[in-house]
């Protein structure tokens, strides 16, 4: 695997988004047509400093109207791309130049926020990742890119994004995982080293659960936010779609020894996502190191409990009744076969799949979008996030960072701050955030499919 690049380019980034083509399966199977930003799938690694000023030209390449949405990045709303909210969208042969400065460090994404479904289902998106000013002593420092593909029998991006039976279950979750744009067999370690691993799930709809077998990864920061040192629950780390996760782990494992990385999130259907595979090399070091793992904190605002103001947003929608199909939306390979039990949908007419308090806003955005809850700049707010459906739900809030408090009436250990919050079936979630950047915000479900189907809000901070 390529080691990240030193350092941040100084004149800013050049960003084309383009077609190009890319063998995602394996070296032995045909190449794939494949949307790209500068010709790769991931798109070009964007790497800046915390607090440094920055700009991003981005060139659109493609037959269609982009924009590019910096995604868990604290910036100035005219800069989110969010097409008709934030910015108009950028047209074929067009450009547009994004600038702002990055507060926090840490693991972040950007993706298209036009025609999300097929723009990234295409493969356009990339890592960004935020330099701390003082990182912490590791070996290597790993990105895993990590994205879900459908792909056809003949090696082809599977066509017909936007299926309706889809958005009202799992979203559009395919069968090909990729790791930094390749199927992968092996990841070559050697015996004692401690590597931070940058997690990021580009994924339209699959959310993964992976556990490294033989090991203990700690996790340090999540949606590149640093938190206290933890190992996951029950030794899966969960990442759904737009989570980004740092763990830090030592290889404690044998040299000349392999170890299973496994996905197991669906019920019987796991699968092995890769192996650490470990040279013969005698271990580097004798016991693990004891070097800190604590990242340095980002400069978030701490919400004001006690004076904040509260707001439920329920979520509602899609297929009930599935009889314990609700976590199975995996089917490697597969859109048929969930027909039946189905009633209770909403909209069976050709309506929305899904709504945020009654309300669905469909699509990636367009001038107009009312919001639903309006906040005094510098308030203090907790949101109340009822999932009264039968489906998981990753909730992203653009432009802020939340603080999660409390899940099902649990106060959650490490009071997490989350861009993304992943939500089970009939889950309840406080979390908190002070409302300090001005401007129209999206708040919605990143299975991009349940977006497009009205799962989506807007909260404006005056
Ligand atoms: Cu990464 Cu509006 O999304
Ligand atoms: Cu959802």
């Amino acid at each position: 695997m390529p080691p990240l690049p030193a350092r941040s380019a100084p004149d800013g980034y050049r960003i084309a988004a383009a077609s190009a083509r890319a063998r995602l399966a394996g070296p032995d199977r045909p190449e794939v047509d494949v949307w790209t930003y500068n010709g790769t799938v991931p798109g070009v690694l964007v790497r800046l400093r915390q607090g440094e000023p920055t700009r991003l030209l981005v060139e659109n390449r493609l037959d269609q109207e982009t924009t590019v949405h910096w995604h868990g990045i604290r910036l100035p709303n005219a800069m989110d791309g969010v097409p008709g909210l934030t910015q108009p969208p950028i047209r074929p042969g067009e450009n547009f130049v994004y600038e702002f400065t990055p507060p926090d460090a840490g693991t972040f994404w950007y993706h298209p926020h036009a025609n999300s479904l097929e723009q990234l289902g295409r493969g356009l998106a990339g890592a960004l990742i935020v330099e701390e000013r003082e990182p912490i002593a590791v070996d290597r420092d790993l990105l895993w890119f990590l994205a879900d593909w459908r792909l056809t029998e003949e090696g082809g991006i599977a066509p017909r994004f936007g299926n309706r039976m889809e958005a009202a279950m799992s979203g559009r979750v395919g069968n090909t995982v990729t790791l930094n744009g390749r199927g992968s067999e092996a990841e070559s370690f050697r015996a004692g080293e401690r590597v931070r691993l940058r997690l990021v799930n580009a994924s339209l709809a699959r959310i993964m659960g992976l556990r490294f077998e033989g090991h203990r990864p700690v996790i340090v920061a999540v949606d590149g936010q640093p938190c206290d040192p933890h190992e996951p629950e029950a030794g899966r780390v969960l990442l759904g779609p737009a989570m980004r996760v740092d763990i830090v782990l030592d290889l404690e494992g044998e040299p000349g020894r392999r170890y299973d990385l496994v996905d197991d999130f669906y019920d019987g259907l796991s699968y092995r996502l890769t192996q650490l595979v470990y040279d013969e090399r005698p271990p580097m070091r004798q016991h693990a190191s004891d070097a800190p793992r604590e990242l340095p904190r980002n400069p978030l605002p701490e919400p004001d409990l006690a004076a904040a103001e509260r707001h439920t947003l329920t979520l509602e929608g899609g297929m009930m009744s599935m009889g314990g199909m609700s976590s199975m939306g995996g089917m490697m390979g597969g859109g048929g076969g969930m027909m039946g039990g189905m009633h209770g949908m909403m909209g069976m007419g050709g309506g929305p799949a899904w709504a945020i308090n009654g309300m669905s806003m469909t699509g990636d955005g367009h001038a107009g979008m009312e919001p639903a809850l309006t906040f005094q700049r510098g308030r203090s707010a907790v949101l109340v996030l009822r999932n009264e459906t039968a489906w998981w739900h990753p909730m992203h809030f653009h432009g802020h960072s939340l603080r999660v408090l409390s899940r099902n009436g649990k106060p959650v250990p490490h009071r997490q701050w989350q861009d993304t919050v992943l939500m089970a079936p009939k889950d309840l979630v406080e979390a908190a955030f002070v409302a300090d950047n001005p401007g129209d915000w999206m708040l919605h479900c990143h299975v991009v499919d349940h977006q497009m189907a009205g799962m989506m809000t807007v909260l404006r901070i005056a």
